[in-house]
């Protein structure tokens, strides 16, 4: 038994299109996404996606990110955590093509109730498509 429920979503997954988006929009026309779609962020530094994941008591946990980078280079993101930096300019590296997806794990500390996750663009070609997060 883990020392948090996840109150919303199911089996911890948050789908990025579900997510509140600053410079970005919802598309579908790559393949391989969960859900209904991924977010395409604005290739622009500060482009975000961020979500609201619930916990009933501290812990720690592992945080998942989903994403596709078929460009060339690496698409950075910061990831904050309640406001918290907790990863600098993560690569973020190129997954081959826009329909192949990877996923960047980290660890992160969640406090009782709602705890905001944001990933941040940090380069002017914006952030890679995300297709999801999966908080363990
Ligand atoms: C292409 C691709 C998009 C991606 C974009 C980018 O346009 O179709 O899904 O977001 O490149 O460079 O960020
Ligand atoms: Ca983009």
């Amino acid at each position: 038994m883990r020392g948090y429920q996840l109150v919303t979503g199911s089996s911890g997954v948050y789908q990025a299109e579900e997510a509140r988006i600053s410079q970005g929009v919802v598309e579908a026309d790559h393949t391989g996404y969960s859900g209904a779609g991924f977010v395409n962020l604005a290739n622009a530094a500060g482009s975000y996606a961020e979500w609201t994941v619930q916990a009933g008591a501290a812990t720690g946990a592992t945080l998942d990110l989903r994403y596709a980078n078929g460009a060339a280079l690496d698409r950075p993101m910061d990831i904050t955590v309640n406001g918290i930096r907790i990863a600098t300019g993560r690569p973020f590296p190129p997954t081959a093509n826009w329909d192949t997806w990877a996923t960047s794990s980290l660890p992160i500390t969640l406090k009782a109730g709602a705890n905001t996750i944001r990933a941040t663009s940090t380069t002017v070609d914006g952030g890679p498509n995300l297709d999801r997060i999966t908080v363990r």
